[in-house]
């Protein structure tokens, strides 16, 4: 064999070594990828057994023209029942208890004062009625509810900056039928986006996003509210521009801060819940969507085939487990992922302490009054990216699952400013 051949070989070689060592203890590559080339379709049921109907839509009995559950409760009962069973779903974590840090680090935000995990989808409009944090604008309501998608459809951007207390009087259902289907779930149950943002800000390139991601990418996202009309808007045109970075670089580029924080004087950003970007940066983005990992296939005694819109963790869901075993063969997906989160929980704990000191070093130095207004200012860039990576990762819902590479470079990103920070604050 020649020389250059042989070389080849060797480097390819070590490029899967690589591969696999840098997963050891978390997954074995090769083995996916032997199932990936080899496996049939996902799970004992595919969309192939579900029947799909197109119906008449019944007549639609809330005020404003929203087909609700129980309208077509009598056409689909198994997705509305378990769409109800969303209530089990009510388990809290409270942020600022589990990870005290956090209240130092958003300071002076209402995110230092309440901070709960979410819950099921049942319960988002009790949930954004009693948050502590200021919500004097409609616009918290975006992702709560239907009645506020419909509301601005009807009205235009104005609704976003109506009184909040003047339209949560008017919403009528949580996250329901419409948000993901508009009225026509009875259409062999067609997914329509029907929150405006996402097709403003995506346009074309919204094609380019799998239906069933893009239906959760309504909300599991990061967004801003525009300074002109508070309207919600996200910080993309493309997912190419999905990753901190470059939406980093977008409000950078816009001058967007959500908060200026008084100890320190940085512009802050508060990252909210970026699973669909994070999901597409990651390596399922291709294979699968939000729906084969969230939302299991069930067979009702009537032999009716249909996605179960219970949404639940695949970890906790036998069904969705043996979809994993199609491409992870045999491997323990339980015990894989959780040590794959613990890893990415114990760096958030390490890196966020450590942000929460450089803060309280910035802000003893703004204090102390023997820095220039220069110095001042290269380290409030510092502290701002910092806490920007640190949040992209901490406020994402899977805790790693969904991309741990992102999650772990996120907090490593952080660090790297942190301790840049700190070596200019020593000097
Ligand atoms: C269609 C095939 C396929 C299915 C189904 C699948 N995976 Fe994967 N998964 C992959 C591939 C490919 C990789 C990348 C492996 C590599 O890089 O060696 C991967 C990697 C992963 C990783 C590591 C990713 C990271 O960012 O660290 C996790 C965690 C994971 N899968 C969890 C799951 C879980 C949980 C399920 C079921 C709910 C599942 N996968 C179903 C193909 C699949
Ligand atoms: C949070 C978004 C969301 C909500 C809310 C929602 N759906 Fe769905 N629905 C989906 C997704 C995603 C699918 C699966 C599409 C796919 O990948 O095949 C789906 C599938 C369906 C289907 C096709 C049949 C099937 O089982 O796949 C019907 C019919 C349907 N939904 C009706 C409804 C009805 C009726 C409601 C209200 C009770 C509702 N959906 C609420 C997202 C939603
Ligand atoms: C209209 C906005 C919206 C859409 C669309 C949406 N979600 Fe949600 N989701 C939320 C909100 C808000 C919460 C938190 C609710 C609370 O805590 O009160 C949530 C909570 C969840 C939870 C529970 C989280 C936890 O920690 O227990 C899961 C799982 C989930 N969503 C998955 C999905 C999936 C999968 C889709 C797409 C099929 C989807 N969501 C579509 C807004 C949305
Ligand atoms: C490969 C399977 C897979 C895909 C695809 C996937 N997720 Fe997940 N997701 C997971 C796993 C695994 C967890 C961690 C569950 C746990 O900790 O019990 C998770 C956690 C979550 C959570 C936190 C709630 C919980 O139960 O812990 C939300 C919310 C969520 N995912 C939303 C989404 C959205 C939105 C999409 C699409 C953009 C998506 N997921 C795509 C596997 C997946």
């Amino acid at each position: 064999m020649e020389k250059s051949k042989i070389c080849k070989i060797v480097i390819a070689a070590v490029a899967v070594a690589l591969a696999t060592v840098g997963l050891t203890g978390v997954i074995s590559g090769g083995d996916v990828m032997y199932h990936l080339r080899n496996r049939g379709s996902l799970g004992p049921l595919t969309r192939d057994d579900i029947e799909y109907q197109n119906i008449d839509a019944p007549e639609a009995t809330s005020q404003d023209g929203t087909i609700n559950a129980a309208d077509w409760a009598e056409a689909y009962p198994y997705i509305v029942a378990t769409m109800g069973d969303n209530d089990k779903n009510s388990y809290v974590v409270d942020y600022l208890e589990q990870d005290p840090y956090l209240v130092n680090i958003y300071e002076g935000y209402g995110f230092a004062k309440d901070y709960g995990s979410a819950r099921g989808h049942n319960y988002t409009l009790e949930d954004v009625a009693k948050t502590q944090r200021p919500h004097p604008k409609a616009n918290c309501l975006t992702c709560k509810t239907p009645n506020f998608a419909k509301l601005v459809n009807d009205q235009g951007v104005g609704v976003y900056s109506m009184p909040f207390e003047e339209v949560m009087a008017l919403m009528e259902e949580n996250i329901s039928c419409y948000t993901c289907h508009g009225n026509d779930a009875g259409k062999a149950g067609a997914l329509v986006i029907t929150h405006s943002y996402v097709n403003k800000a995506l346009g074309d390139n919204a094609s380019a996003i799998d239906p069933a991601t893009l239906s959760c990418g309504q909300c599991h996202i990061e967004y801003y509210f525009t300074r002109e009309d508070s309207e919600t808007m996200m910080p993309y045109h493309d997912v190419e521009s999905m990753t901190p970075e470059a939406i980093l670089a977008y409000y950078d580029g816009i001058d967007f801060y959500d908060w200026v924080q008084e100890s320190t004087g940085t512009k802050l950003l508060k990252a909210q819940h970026p699973e669909m970007e994070t999901f597409l940066q990651g390596k399922h983005a291709a294979l699968l969507n939000c729906a084969d990992c969230h939302m299991p296939m069930e067979q009702a005694d009537d032999g009716t085939v249909y996605h179960s819109h219970l949404l639940v963790s695949p970890l906790e869901n036998e069904t969705l487990l043996s979809n994993c075993a199609t491409c992870h063969g045999d491997t323990d997906m339980v015990t894989m992922v959780r040590r794959l989160q613990s890893r990415v929980t114990a760096r958030e704990t390490e890196v966020g302490n450590k942000l929460s000191d450089m803060k309280d070093a910035l802000a003893e130095a703004v204090a102390s009054g023997k820095r220039t207004e220069a110095e001042l200012e290269a380290l409030r860039k510092l502290h701002r990216e910092a806490q920007w990576f640190f949040d992209f990762c901490y406020v994402e819902n899977s805790e790693g699952a969904h991309n741990s590479e992102l999650s772990m470079s996120c907090l490593d990103i952080a660090e790297a400013k942190i301790d840049e920070a700190m070596a200019l604050l020593a000097k």
